[in-house]
């Protein structure tokens, strides 16, 4: 296969200042992490994101986990979770005991509703992660999230790709109990490949994160006359509504946080470039009836995917035309969780999610990273333009 473009694992690329900054923490005498530039990502995280507390930490995944931690499963518990996502947005949850009820999508927006969460409900529903996939800020979170506080479950919201996504203002990620998110190298922003946020708004959780985030460290509760008794600092169980948790070392350096923060102020225009973009690419193909975009105007959408549907099961046919013949690597993305063998062996292959199902088996992701060239991008714009007209 001779690839002119690839689908790139690269969101961005670096500016010269942003480079300077990461070398600048290197070359410095101060910490490499748990420093000032920690502190100062996670107020800048908090002013751009709406968040009342932000804990930054090596992944997005870390912050699932510690988030399961935080949801205190008990024998027997469920969480509602998409089957249409990425796989981290759930494992961590089935890790802390929990057994994963499978919602189906919106076939036009590719996200859960509340009522396909309404139809997961029980009486042993214990949470509700929702994902805002693809970039697209889930439209009824605000109703989801009064429908989970009404029946008191806890909301996850996993922004990993839906970062700078809004709806009327409001952020997503300040919806739920806990919100997700990634800098991981293919995401809107990345610090150096690895990186995530975890948020909360409740005091209960902040107060122990930094233990449960870092090893349980934590400080004394009483006045020492020498700094090194008993020890140089306390280790701890973290504890949360009487119950103990175990902690982690899920800490992110201080040059990734520090360019974190630099990242943050050029987030809104890197959106608002790949929305542009990706509404090109939409309309100039409107009058192809194969395929079938989520077109969405507002920052409601990042775009940080750019997905659609195939009608007619030509999707195969687009793909092999797409690949072999004008070199142009798409890829299917979200495998229904439901149907790895890492679900299926635990007992959690079944899921009712006709939709999920319908879009996954006729679904193509063209490469649209950030840094696409103009050259690039025309191209792959002429090139599905003949593919279509070819199939
Ligand atoms: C929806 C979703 N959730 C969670 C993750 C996990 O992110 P990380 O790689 O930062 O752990 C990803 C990453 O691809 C994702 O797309």
């Amino acid at each position: 296969m001779d690839v002119k473009i690839n689908f790139s694992g690269r969101g961005h690329k670096y500016t010269k200042q942003e480079q300077e900054l990461v070398a600048e923490v290197m070359n410095s005498d101060e910490n490499l992490t748990q420093g000032r530039h920690k502190d100062a990502f996670e107020d800048a995280f908090c002013r751009y994101n709406g968040n009342r507390f932000a804990f930054s930490v090596c992944n997005a995944t870390a912050a699932l986990e510690m988030a399961a931690q935080m949801c205190l499963f008990e024998e027997g518990d469920e969480v509602i979770a998409p089957s249409h996502t990425f796989t981290s947005s759930v494992y961590p949850f089935v890790k802390k005991g929990a057994k994963p009820v499978w919602a189906d999508i919106d076939f036009q927006t590719r996200v859960v509703t509340l009522e396909s969460i309404k139809k997961c409900m029980g009486p042993k529903t214990k949470a509700i992660i929702v994902v805002h996939l693809y970039g697209y800020m889930i439209p009824e979170i605000e109703q989801i999230a009064q429908f989970a506080k009404e029946n008191g479950v806890l909301l996850i919201e996993d922004v990993a790709q839906a970062m700078g996504t809004e709806i009327e203002g409001k952020k997503a990620g300040t919806f739920g109990d806990f919100g997700i998110f990634s800098f991981h190298s293919h995401k809107n922003i990345t610090t150096l490949g690895e990186g995530g946020m975890l948020t909360v708004g409740e005091q209960k959780y902040a107060d122990i994160i930094p233990m449960l985030r870092h090893n349980g460290h934590c400080g004394y509760d009483f006045e020492r006359e020498h700094y090194w008794k008993p020890a140089m600092g306390n280790v701890d169980l973290p504890m949360l509504d009487g119950k103990v948790l175990m902690p982690n070392n899920y800490c992110l350096g201080e040059a990734e946080c520090a360019l974190g923060t630099k990242l943050l102020g050029r987030l809104d225009e890197m959106n608002a470039t790949k929305r542009k973009r990706a509404l090109r690419f939409i309309d100039e193909l409107s009058e192809f009836d194969d395929l079938e975009f989520h077109r969405v105007e507002s920052k409601q959408h990042n775009y940080h995917l750019l997905a659609a549907y195939v009608k007619n099961g030509k999707r195969d046919e687009l793909m092999s035309k797409l690949a072999f013949e004008k070199g142009i690597k798409c890829v299917v993305q979200y495998y229904p969780l439901n149907r790895y063998p890492l679900y299926e062996k635990l007992g959690f292959g079944q899921a009712d999610c006709p939709n999920t199902d319908e879009f996954f088996d006729n679904m193509i992701s063209f490469p649209f990273h950030l840094w696409m060239s103009e050259n690039d991008f025309e191209y792959m714009l002429k090139a599905t333009k003949e593919a279509l007209l070819e199939i």
